[in-house]
């Protein structure tokens, strides 16, 4: 039986074109579902955007568009996104969407109906977070994260019970039952949850006609994470039974930034938990992408476009930067001079170089083919193989540690080239062509494990280093006999000007 795997990434909102920080997070994801792929499990990705709420219809009017006309193109450019990325997103899922989504959040509603109750508030809301906010998380009188006050608003709201469950929750979360990596967000939301308080769960339709009108009350508009948060079961077809719910559901993992970490972890637990739905089984927390070490933001002028940076590098250069120097569970810069030290370091002089060498020299001194026999090694030769291929760093993707998984690829690569200075196999082809073959034994099982690890990470220099040696690369393990045939290539990374 093979296993499932359901991941999802959160869905953005349709208030701007995508940013490089969700560009990050849809690679984390990607990196996960094609692993999870590779290791044959039954794997669905979904990805989406997020339509509804006062953000939304406030960017909408700012660009002087139709709330419809605008969320329509800002859904587009981030399924462009999925696609200049090379992101293998199964599923994308939109809350404005009538027949796929709103059903789900009705039937949710009605369900939890028994822990809803409506009343009178007053409250501070920060429009930025979609969320009331207490004086206490101010700075200044302001929002911390965005740097604006908030709104006073005093309206009657249907409000969400999440007081009632907010131990079991807390309990689930402190067994490892609703896991939360790393463990510095687990210990944030567990000094959390004690405070929590009951969440406004609607808005009055007067002030927000924009989103889903609630089920038998059509003068309160759904709240906006009430909503969108049904769009983990809404996709699978939760409203009209469809079997994909059965089957993926409860998802492996919900990977999202640590700013709504806690919308994740308590609201959407106890939704599930009182609508008696099986809860998530991890969260993943990323950080945030800081640009030449400062917040990214509209106002600096500093946001980095991720068409651009695919446009200029190419999607593969791209992925490699942000999954090689994010630490995954926490923050990290952005620059483009960072991005090119990479790029002429790790990919031009590290990996294309090596690949670039040791296709050169099979085309050169073996006519193009090996045939690769573990006779033709010595027993040291056996044995740095087999070290080699017990170096994996593919523990570090189940950690979320995707960073470190690339760090041990890289550790690879290096020993690899150093191995190549060492033995200096273009002597070894004139004067000693046993040694060579060995040499180039040694190698080509190198670059079968190298680019056997980078699938996830680099597909597409993973399927290029593949051609390049006539390598397959649906076996780990290289097969007895199997014969490379090495085609001329253009380099891989062609040294930046
Ligand atoms: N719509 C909500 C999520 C609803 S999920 C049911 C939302 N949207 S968002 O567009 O503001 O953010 C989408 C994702 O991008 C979040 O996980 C968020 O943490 C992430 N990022 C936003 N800015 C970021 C950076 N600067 N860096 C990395 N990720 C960032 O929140």
């Amino acid at each position: 039986m093979k296993n499932k795997f359901y991941i999802t990434t959160a869905i953005a909102y349709t208030n701007g074109p995508p940013h490089i920080g969700h560009a990050l997070e849809f690679l984390q994801v990607d990196v996960l579902a094609r692993y999870h792929r590779i290791m044959g499990d039954d794997t669905y990705f979904l990805t989406g955007t997020d339509e509804h709420g006062a953000t939304v219809v406030k960017a909408a009017e700012k660009n002087g568009k139709d709330v419809k006309v605008f969320v329509d193109e800002m859904a587009e450019k981030f399924k462009e996104l999925t696609r200049a990325y090379n992101v293998s997103n199964d599923d994308f899922i939109r809350t404005s969407d009538q027949v796929r989504h709103w059903p789900a959040a009705r039937k949710i509603w009605n369900l939890i109906k028994d822990d809803l109750y409506k009343k009178n508030y007053q409250g501070l809301y920060c429009i930025g977070h979609e969320a009331f906010m207490k004086k206490s998380d101010l700075v200044d009188g302001v929002c911390p994260l965005h740097k604006t006050e908030p709104e006073k608003i005093e309206e009657e709201n249907w409000f969400f019970k999440l007081t009632k469950y907010k131990k079991e929750v807390k309990k689930k979360i402190e067994s490892g039952e609703l896991k939360i990596i790393p463990e510095t967000r687990k210990q944030e939301i567990l000094n959390l949850i004690d405070d929590a308080e009951d969440v406004s769960f609607s808005r009055p339709s007067k002030d927000l006609k924009w989103g889903i009108p609630v089920p038998n009350d059509e003068t309160q508009t759904m709240y906006v994470w009430a909503d969108a948060l049904t769009n983990y079961i809404s996709a699978l077809g939760y409203a009209e039974e469809n079997p994909k719910f059965e089957k993926y559901w409860p998802a492996d993992v919900h990977l999202v930034g640590k700013d709504i970490l806690r919308f994740h972890a308590m609201i959407w637990p106890a939704m599930l938990l009182s609508a008696g739905l099986p809860l998530p089984k991890a969260i993943y927390v990323h950080g945030f992408i800081t640009v030449d070490g400062e917040k990214m933001s509209k106002t600096v002028g500093n946001v980095v476009d991720p068409f651009e940076a695919v446009k200029k590098y190419s999607a593969e250069v791209v992925r490699y930067f942000l999954l090689r120097e994010i630490p995954s569970g926490d923050d990290g810069d952005f620059s483009y001079k960072k991005l090119e030290e990479r790029y002429n370091g790790d990919l031009a002089n590290g990996l294309g170089n090596l690949v670039q060498r040791v296709a050169t020299l099979i085309e050169n001194n073996l006519d193009n083919e090996l045939i690769w026999d573990k006779n033709n090694l010595d027993e040291i030769g056996k044995k740095t193989v087999e070290v080699w291929f017990s170096v994996t760093g593919h523990t570090y993707i189940r950690q979320f540690e995707l960073h470190r998984s690339l760090d041990k690829i890289w550790e690879i690569i290096s020993g690899a080239n150093g191995y190549v200075d060492e033995r200096k196999p273009w002597v070894e082809a004139k004067e000693n062509p046993k040694k060579f073959l060995e040499t180039m034994t040694v190698l080509v099982a190198m670059i079968h494990h190298i680019s056997w690890l980078l699938q996830p990470f680099m597909p597409e220099t993973a399927d290029k280093i593949a051609k390049i040696f006539g390598a397959d690369l649906s076996n780990k393990e290289i097969t007895e006999n199997y014969k490379f045939i090495v085609r001329k290539s253009e380099g891989l990374f062609p040294r930046l000007k």
